[in-house]
Formats: C-alpha cells, sequence, structure tokens
C-alpha cells in the first residue's frame, strides 16, 4: 500500500498534541503515526510537560524512554485519560483494522482502558469497507495456529503466518503469532469479529469497531477531524 508522508504524520502529530494536558497519563500506540506523536511529545515534556504513559508495544516504549517520557506499566496507573495510535484503515463509521506493526492486542487493550481513543492517520487509510486495504491481523496462541487457520478458511478467509526478517514466524511481544487474514472487503464486521472470537485459541482480531473517539487525518498541510 501506499507509504504515508512523513510530513502530514507531523502535522497531525502536532494537531493531536492539543489534546494532551499537564497531568494526563497517555496511552502510547505502536507504528509510524503513533512514534511520530511520541517524538513530538517528547519535546513537550524535554520544555517541562509533566505527563506519564503507557506503551503498547516493547518498542514504543523504548522510544518514549529515548524521548524522555515516563513509562508506566498498566498496574502502575489507575486510569488512562487519552490513548494515541495509528491504524491501518479507518471506515466511514470510523470503524479501524490495526495490527500490521504487531500490536493489536495491547493497543486494544490501553485504547478500550482510556477515557478517549484518539486515532492518527493519513488519507490513504481511508476506506469504505474494512479488508480493502490489508488483511486482518490475527493473534493466535501457537499451538492453535493451525486449527485456527482451517477455521478461519471455513469464514472465507485466507490465513497466512506472518514471517520475520529471518523467516520464522513473527513473535508478538506477547509470544504469540499472527494470521494475516485476507477476507476481501468486509460487509459485516461486526458479525465476522463476533464469528472470529468463538475460535479457540485465538487471542485478539484487528478489527477495532466503534472505539474511536475521533480520527485525525493529516493531508497535505491540513488536518482534518472525523468524528462519529
Ligand atoms: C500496530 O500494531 C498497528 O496497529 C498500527 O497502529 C498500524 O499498523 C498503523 O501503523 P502506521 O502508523 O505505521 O501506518
Amino acid at each position: 500500500p501506499q507509504q504515508p508522508n512523513p510530513a502530514d504524520l507531523d502535522r497531525v502529530a502536532v494537531a493531536a498534541l492539543t489534546r494532551v494536558a499537564d497531568g494526563m497519563i497517555l496511552g502510547l500506540g505502536t507504528g509510524r503515526a503513533a512514534e511520530a506523536f511520541i517524538r513530538k511529545l517528547g519535546e513537550r515534556v524535554r520544555r517541562g510537560m509533566r505527563v506519564q504513559a503507557v506503551a503498547t508495544s516493547e518498542r514504543s516504549a523504548a522510544l518514549a524512554h529515548r524521548e524522555s517520557i515516563e513509562v508506566l506499566l498498566l498496574d502502575q496507573v489507575d486510569r488512562i485519560d487519552v490513548a494515541f495510535d495509528g491504524a491501518d484503515e479507518v471506515a466511514p463509521d470510523l470503524s479501524l483494522t490495526k495490527g500490521l506493526g504487531g500490536a493489536l492486542l495491547r493497543e486494544r487493550v490501553v485504547a478500550y482502558d482510556a477515557e478517549r481513543f484518539v486515532v492518527l492517520v493519513t488519507p490513504e487509510k481511508l476506506v469504505e469497507r474494512l479488508g480493502t486495504r490489508t488483511p486482518i491481523p490475527i493473534e493466535v496462541v501457537p499451538f492453535a495456529s493451525p486449527s485456527a487457520a482451517r477455521h478461519l478458511q471455513k469464514l472465507g478467509g485466507k490465513p497466512v503466518v506472518r514471517k520475520d526478517a529471518a523467516g520464522l514466524p513473527y513473535r508478538t511481544d506477547n509470544h504469540n503469532w499472527i494470521l494475516d487474514t485476507d477476507f476481501g472487503p468486509i460487509d459485516d464486521p461486526a458479525a465476522l469479529d463476533a464469528r472470529l472470537r468463538r475460535i479457540p485459541g485465538l487471542v485478539d482480531n484487528g478489527l477495532f469497531l466503534k472505539m474511536a473517539s475521533v480520527v485525525l487525518v493529516g493531508d497535505e498541510g491540513a488536518v482534518r477531524e472525523l468524528r462519529r
């Protein structure tokens, strides 16, 4: 798929910062948009803004540390005020697909826990139907992967085990595998999500339905705000 323009990501990250206030506990997403946000947040923190954060991946936690942002574990916070993250697709009702970066499970935990969930994208992520641009990443317990793959095929999907650079099954931060599963454009994401959740050993899937509070779209110099 088309690559996001880094200048648009920076602009959308700066726009997202207007939703951050001193004393907040933030959720930090994973991927290019989330990393642009973490870098811009780091600039503010080094100029005196006081925030704490929970990260959705080891990679984002490491970046946040380097950016002087205080990173806590979930058991060290009593709430998350706002979570900021990217997405792979955004549908007109602000349903999303996520997980091409492999962090979908922790991303959902943090987004669900947060008071508000702000999504940062560039315009190529906007689709009419989920499943148009990308397969649905599905996190599975390795033991269950072969049977989960058969059940995904029965639902009309084409599952492929994600591989790492060495050609071995990619491991998530939770030590699970990912089956990238192409369903084509999805007519009824809620029905598919419900069916997926009945498959044993399937830990999570990349459909984030009606979770976003707002989507910020960075587009050639301007930032548009999409609301449900
Ligand atoms: C990470 O697991 C994903 O859900 C990302 O949020 C998503 O892939 C968006 O990443 P980019 O901002 O890099 O496109």
